[in-house]
C-alpha cells in the first residue's frame, strides 16, 4: 500500500524560509515508491496551500504566482478520514485524504508543538515529537529546568518575564547578580540566534534585554562559555530506544553563530540551509569526551521524551573540557541528514525511519487509555430542565 504523506512546511517563523529548503530536500529524498508525497504549505500569514508546483523550490521566490496556481486547503478529520479539502470555489472540492502528515517546520508554530497540537487533535498520525515533546524543546527555560532536574549539564541560567523587568528593573538585575560576566541574553522560545546578545556589564545587559524584550516575554540570561567549542550531534529514536549520528564541529573560534553562519554559510550558490554552515565531522574530540557527549544526549532526548529525529548542541569550554547541553532541535535543520550520513544511513534512510517510527508511536499510543464512559452527563441531563434550546421536538 501506498501511503499518502502530507508534508507540511513554512509556517509563520523567522525561519520559515529555512524550512522550506529543509522540507524540499526532504521530499526530492523520501522513497516515491512507497509515499505519495502532497506538499502542505503555510505562507507567512498562516494560510494552507497544496499543490505539486510546491515541490519546486522555484516557487517560493514568487509569492503571487504560488498563490494563483496552488490551492488554499484545510486539513480536517471527516468520518474516518484525514482530509484536505479546497477553501474555495462553489463546491470546495476533497483535493485528497492523508495517512500521515510529516511537519518540516522549524521554530515558531510549527516545531514548538502548536502545529503538533493541532495534528493530535484531528487524531491524524504524524512525525517527529509529539506536543508535549515540541513544547519544551521550543522553551529554552522550561528545556534547561527539565534538564537540570535529569542531571544533565546545563550553564547556570536565570530567567525572567518582560513586565517584571519593565515595572522593577533593579529587582531583575540583582537576581542575575549571581552569575558571571559575560553574559548572554536569549528570548526563551525563538531560534536561529535572533535577539540573541553577549554583555560584558551592566550596562551592555541592560541593552540586550531591552531587545530581547521585543521578541518574548520569557527572557533568559545565561553565563557564557569561555574557551568555546560548540559541538553537535542527531539522535533518533523514542523513549524506547535511540541511535546517535557522529559528532560533529560547527563554527568560528569564539564567535556566536549568527544565521548567516547557519543558513547562508560562505556559498554564493543556493542555499544549502543547515548543511551550509561550517563544520567539521567528525568533531575534533578525545574519545573520552566523545563517550560523554553521547551519554549526555541520550540523557537528554529522553528526559523531554522526543521522537524521531533531533539535533543536540553542545557548548564545551576546552580549557576545563567541561561540557553543557545547550540546546534540542526537535525538527533540525535539514534534519540532520548530514550527520547520518557519515554515521550509517542515507538520506532516503533517514526518513524511512523517521516515517516508520511516526507509524509505530502512533501505534502504541493508540493502546493507550484516553477515555472512559461515564453516566455523569446523562445523570446531569435527568436532573436538569426538559428539553434542549435550539432543538424542537
Ligand atoms: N552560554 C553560552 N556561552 C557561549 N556561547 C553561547 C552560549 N549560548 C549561546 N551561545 C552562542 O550563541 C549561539 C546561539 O544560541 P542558541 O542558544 O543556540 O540559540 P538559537 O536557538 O538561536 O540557536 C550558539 O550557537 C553559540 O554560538
Ligand atoms: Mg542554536
Amino acid at each position: 500500500m501506498i501511503i499518502k504523506l502530507g508534508v507540511i512546511f513554512g509556517g509563520v517563523s523567522v525561519e520559515h524560509e529555512v524550512s522550506i529548503i529543509t522540507a524540499i530536500q526532504a521530499m526530492n529524498n523520501i522513497d516515491s515508491k512507497k509515499y505519495d508525497i502532497i506538499p502542505i504549505y503555510i505562507s507567512k500569514d498562516g494560510t494552507w496551500y497544496s499543490g505539486a508546483m510546491l515541490k519546486d523550490i522555484k516557487i517560493f521566490s514568487d509569492m503571487d504566482l504560488l498563490k494563483r496556481y496552488a490551492k488554499e486547503v484545510v486539513l480536517y478529520k471527516r468520518d474516518n478520514e484525514f482530509v484536505l479539502q479546497n477553501k474555495r470555489g462553489l463546491l470546495r472540492k476533497d483535493i485528497t485524504t492523508l495517512d500521515l502528515a510529516f511537519p518540516i517546520m522549524h521554530g515558531t508554530m510549527g516545531e514548538d508543538g502548536t502545529l503538533q497540537g493541532y495534528l493530535e487533535t484531528i487524531g491524524i498520525p504524524y512525525c517527529e515529537s509529539d506536543t508535549y515533546a515540541s513544547v519544551v524543546g521550543q522553551d529554552k527555560v522550561f528545556m534547561k529546568q527539565i534538564w537540570k532536574d535529569s542531571d544533565v549539564p546545563t550553564v547556570k541560567f536565570e530567567w525572567f518575564f518582560d513586565t517584571d523587568y519593565q515595572r522593577k528593573p533593579e529587582r531583575i538585575i540583582k537576581k542575575l547578580e549571581h552569575l558571571k560576566y559575560p553574559m548572554i541574553v536569549k528570548p526563551a522560545r525563538l531560534g536561529s540566534s535572533v535577539g540573541i546578545k553577549v554583555c560584558q556589564n551592566e550596562e551592555e545587559l541592560r541593552d540586550a534585554i531591552s531587545d530581547a524584550i521585543n521578541y518574548d516575554n520569557k527572557i533568559l540570561v545565561e553565563e557564557v562559555v569561555p574557551n568555546l567549542l560548540e559541538v553537535n550531534i542527531s539522535v533518533l529514536g523514542n523513549y524506547q530506544k535511540q541511535s546517535l549520528s557522529v559528532i560533529e564541529e560547527v563554527g568560528s573560534d569564539n564567535k556566536l553563530l549568527t544565521y548567516e553562519d547557519k543558513y547562508i554559510g560562505g556559498n554564493k550558490g543556493p542555499s544549502k540551509g543547515m548543511a551550509s554552515a561550517k563544520r567539521i565531522i567528525p568533531a575534533r574530540i578525545s574519545e573520552e569526551m566523545e563517550k560523554e557527549i553521547n551519554e549526555i544526549a541520550v540523557k537528554a532526548y529522553r528526559a523531554l521524551n522526543s521522537s524521531g529525529v533531533v539535533r543536540i548542541d553542545f557548548l564545551i569550554d576546552k580549557k576545563e573540557k567541561k561540557i553543557y547541553a545547550n540546546e534540542i532541535n526537535s525538527i533540525p535543520g535539514s534534519l540532520s541528514f548530514y550527520l547520518w550520513n557519515k554515521t550509517d544511513k542515507d538520506y532516503q534512510e533517514l526518513l524511512d525511519d523517521i516515517l516508520n517510527l511516526a507509524i509505530r508511536n502512533y501505534k502504541s499510543k493508540q493502546n493507550k487509555i484516553y477515555s472512559f464512559d461515564t453516566n455523569i452527563l446523562s445523570n446531569y441531563a435527568k436532573n436538569s430542565a426538559k428539553g434542549i434550546k435550539g432543538i424542537k421536538k
